[in-house]
């Protein structure tokens, strides 16, 4: 744990996974007794694992809790590591494996000592080679891989990174701080980076807490860096927040058909209890939840909304991976969680209908949802224009914006 106002690890819990004598796998966590003794201890996680000397056991999510999974590479980062690494890899391989880079204050090693912290990231004069290597990867069949073992390894150090998500990704250090470099893919209908950015916008010009993006040109595509909201630089290096997803919070399953907790209500209701600030964060998730259904920004999974703590107290993270998807439907468009009394369906009935589990009238949540749609409204096409996104690609993109569906009557 890289404990609060610090720049590197100090040994905070062990954890062991086993399997149980039927088979299942077990996860087991005790933090060191050293560490409970500080007075500067703070808890992987304050729900599931709060400081404590007893020992913590799950079998859920193939024995990890929570915050190690959060901390394990997703879909990119593990695609990159299997290319790399040839044997099969079981979860705990790929948690130590994975560089530490990771969203969030955990570092992983197999003894007492923690790993020191990443002194070298990329550059952006690297984005071109990082986006050469990413176009490699995504070229081939998921189980080709590279033997030539020196090409492997400085591949790994541009494009490796324990970040989740499915697109590839870097992290990178510019302008005195990490950014996450996000690329486009060569089968994207539109310029990616730039349609990102400019939602990030429309996300702020909507009273949505944003992080600072920019797009780069890079051999002739580009390249979206969003500047990361849980590091930030001193002159002794990287202070790290904690960080916790949404899934994690939530309790829930990643598995799409167990989604019954995945749920903007019951995403608020945690916030009530880990907040410093219960009715700005849960006003904030609110707006978000509006803005996703007013932008059909359907994939927003538990995985797409955090919690971050750079001291003891908890705020929910700034907002992150906005992406409109055009849906055919014009009548029923689903967010990925639960909005309302009538489930997913992303219309304005059904946002206000939970309002007080937002801490919210009725009428200032109808006030929200008003002034949001009319921002969006507005606001959507001169700022994607702005952000450099072509008449045409907005053209395709028009749809998401306001579809019929969301003021249709129940
Ligand atoms: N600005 C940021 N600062 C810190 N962490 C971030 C930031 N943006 C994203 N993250 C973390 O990185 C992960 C991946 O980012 P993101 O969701 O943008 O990628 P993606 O590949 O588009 O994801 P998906 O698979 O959901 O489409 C997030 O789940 C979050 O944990
Ligand atoms: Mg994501």
């Amino acid at each position: 744990m890289t404990l609060p106002g610090q720049t590197s690890a100090v040994p905070a819990a062990r954890f062991t996974w086993t399997r149980t004598r039927a088979g299942v796998p077990l996860g087991q966590l005790v933090y060191g007794r050293r560490y409970l003794a500080r007075a500067d201890a703070v808890p992987l996680d304050p729900f599931e694992l709060p400081l404590s000397e007893r020992r913590f056991e799950t079998v859920r999510l193939g024995g990890f809790f929570g915050c190690l999974r959060d901390s394990s590479p997703d879909f990119w980062g593990r695609r990159v590591i299997e290319r790399h690494v040839p044997a099969p890899l079981d979860e705990l391989d790929l948690l130590l494996h994975a560089p530490d880079d990771r969203a969030g204050a955990l570092s992983f090693g197999l003894g007492p000592e923690p790993p020191p912290p990443l002194r070298r990231f990329n550059r952006t004069v690297s984005l071109e080679r990082i986006q050469r290597a990413a176009d490699a990867v995504l070229a081939e069949p998921t189980s080709v891989r590279d033997d030539s073992a020196q090409s492997q390894t400085r591949e790994f150090l541009l494009i490796g990174t324990s970040m989740g998500g499915a697109r590839p990704k870097a992290v990178i250090e510019h302008e005195g701080a990490l950014w996450l470099a996000k690329f486009n893919l060569p089968s994207d209908r539109w310029n990616m980076a730039r349609v990102e950015a400019a939602m990030l916008r429309l996300a702020r010009a909507c009273g949505i807490t944003t992080p600072d993006s920019q797009v780069r040109g890079v051999g002739g595509r580009d390249v979206l860096l969003v500047r990361r909201f849980d590091r930030e630089s001193t002159s002794a290096g990287y202070r790290r927040a904690r960080m916790l997803s949404g899934l994690t919070l939530l309790g829930a399953d990643e598995d799409v058909t167990r989604r019954d907790r995945w749920s903007y209500l019951e995403l608020a209701e945690v916030l009530r209890r880990l907040s410093a600030d219960p009715s700005k964060d849960s006003e904030q998730l609110f707006r978000r939840m509006v803005f996703n259904a007013l932008t059909s920004n359907t994939d927003d999974h538990p995985r797409n909304h955090a919690a971050i703590a750079w001291d003891e107290t908890w705020r929910l993270s700034p907002a992150y991976d906005l992406v409109p998807q055009p849906a055919v439907s014009l009548d029923r468009r689903d967010l990925a969680l639960t909005v309302g009394s009538l489930g997913r369906w992303a219309n304005a009935k059904n946002l206000v209908s939970e309002a007080q589990r937002f801490l919210l009238s009725a009428e200032r949540a109808q006030q929200l949802v008003d002034e949001l749609e009319t921002v969006v409204r507005r606001r959507w096409y001169p700022t994607f224009r702005a952000a450099g996104v072509t008449p045409a690609e907005a053209e395709l993109l028009q749809g998401a914006f306001v579809y019929p569906g969301f003021r249709h009557a129940p």
